[in-house]
């Protein structure tokens, strides 16, 4: 791989593009002015000048594994994966609660979202809807943009006696990012500063227009607290989810995404994992990340064991061999050694990388120094 050019470098170092042309020369390297160096070179070129480099932009990204296109015939309906995203407090998990009508916001420490939750949610007509909740707190950037990634709609939850709020807007844009369209749900209607044409026009502001000021974008206005108006979402987020005529193959192995991980005292390294497509089962072998294993035990929300689980299924998985990251993509593979080959390489890479960080002068302190 070849990095910047000749005159970059002199530039990063503040000398002449022709002083380092003549380095090169006297390292007995010709080159010319817009010819990219490699690696040693810069190095070596460098050190001549009393530099010393690192490539902390040279990132090599881990190489997705090319799944194999499903035949059309092969796919069947899938439940719609809808991810709850919006400012920390706005409501997002009492919206889910009321949903699920169980209690997980009373449970949660501090009341504050800090994973992604996952949860299988039957409506009266029986159709399943997979919902991923999210943490409105600044500091989970990183799992609001992963949660956006591994859905279909958005409901983007403000609170109707707030205001459009800085995570409201980094919620809009991470599903703006994704094409994911977004579904507003105004939360909080039983307050009594409760404000629902406010919310709307800021939101225009973030071009979020809802049909009434003659946008494509659905809102409903509900109370968490109460209940009103939830009925109404569920119908807007399964019409908007029947228009994508979402489908997968359930006939084929699996993957699927991490959408958090940790070490459990008894159950040692666990997994909450979305399947995307196929049927994961107990005993796959399977990569994820620079991670691998083989599936010890799944259960589903509930603690339920479960034997396999199908596309939009979020279960809790055993089996690996070290922690993945949340947002690693899973995929099962024919055996175990080749998934252990495959993680083997990615942990090369991601060594390599932190290698590489662990010298002392970045071209980019370079830059800054000048
Ligand atoms: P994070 O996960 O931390 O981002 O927060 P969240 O968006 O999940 O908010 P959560 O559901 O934890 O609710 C925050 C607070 O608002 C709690 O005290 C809820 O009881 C309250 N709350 C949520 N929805 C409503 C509602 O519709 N009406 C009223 N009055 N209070 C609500
Ligand atoms: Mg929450």
């Amino acid at each position: 791989t070849e990095f910047i050019t000749v005159s970059d470098l002199a530039d990063l170092m503040g000398v002449k593009a022709n002083e380092v042309i003549t380095t090169c020369m006297n390292l007995g390297m010709m080159v010319s002015i817009n010819q990219r160096l490699d690696a040693s070179t810069i190095e070596l070129v460098a050190e001549e000048f009393g530099y010393e480099v690192e490539f902390v932009d040279a990132e090599e990204a881990i190489e997705e594994i090319q799944l194999e296109e499903d035949d059309p015939e092969d796919l069947e309906p899938r439940a719609p994966i809808i991810t709850v995203m919006g400012h920390v407090d706005h409501g997002k998990t009492s919206l889910l609660d009321y949903i699920r009508k169980s209690h997980v916001a009373e449970g949660e420490a501090g009341g504050i979202t800090q994973h992604v939750g996952a949860y299988e949610v039957q409506t009266d007509d029986d159709r399943p809807i997979t919902f991923l909740d999210t943490p409105g707190h600044e500091a989970f950037t990183a799992m609001r943009s992963r949660g956006a990634k591994a859905t279909d709609i958005v409901i983007l939850v403000v609170a109707a006696d707030d205001a459009v709020m800085p995570q409201t807007i980094e919620a809009i844009n991470h599903a703006k990012a994704g094409g994911v369209p977004i579904i507003v749900a105004i939360n909080k209607m039983d307050k009594p500063g409760a404000d629902p044409d406010k919310i709307k026009q800021q939101l225009a502001e973030y071009d979020v227009i809802v049909e009434e000021y003659g946008g494509t974008n659905q809102a409903a206005e509900v109370s968490a607290m109460t209940g009103d108006g939830i009925p109404e979402l569920l119908d807007k987020v399964l019409i908007e989810a029947e228009l994508m005529e979402l489908k997968a193959n359930p006939d084929r192995t699996a993957d699927g995404v991490v959408l958090e991980a940790r070490v459990d005292k008894g159950k040692g390294i666990v997994a909450n994992i979305l399947v995307q497509n196929g049927t994961l089962e107990v005993g796959d072998a399977f990569v994820a990340g620079p991670c691998f294993g083989r599936v010890r035990a799944m259960e589903n929300e509930h603690g339920n064991r479960v034997e396999s689980a199908g596309p939009s299924v979020p279960v809790q998985l055993t089996g690996f061999d070290d922690i993945p990251q949340a947002g690693d993509k899973l995929v099962v593979l024919e055996d175990e050694k080749k998934a252990k080959d495959i993680a083997n390489q990615r942990q090369q890479i991601r060594r390599e990388q932190e290698l590489r960080k662990s010298k002392h002068l970045t071209l980019d302190d370079l830059s800054r120094r000048l």
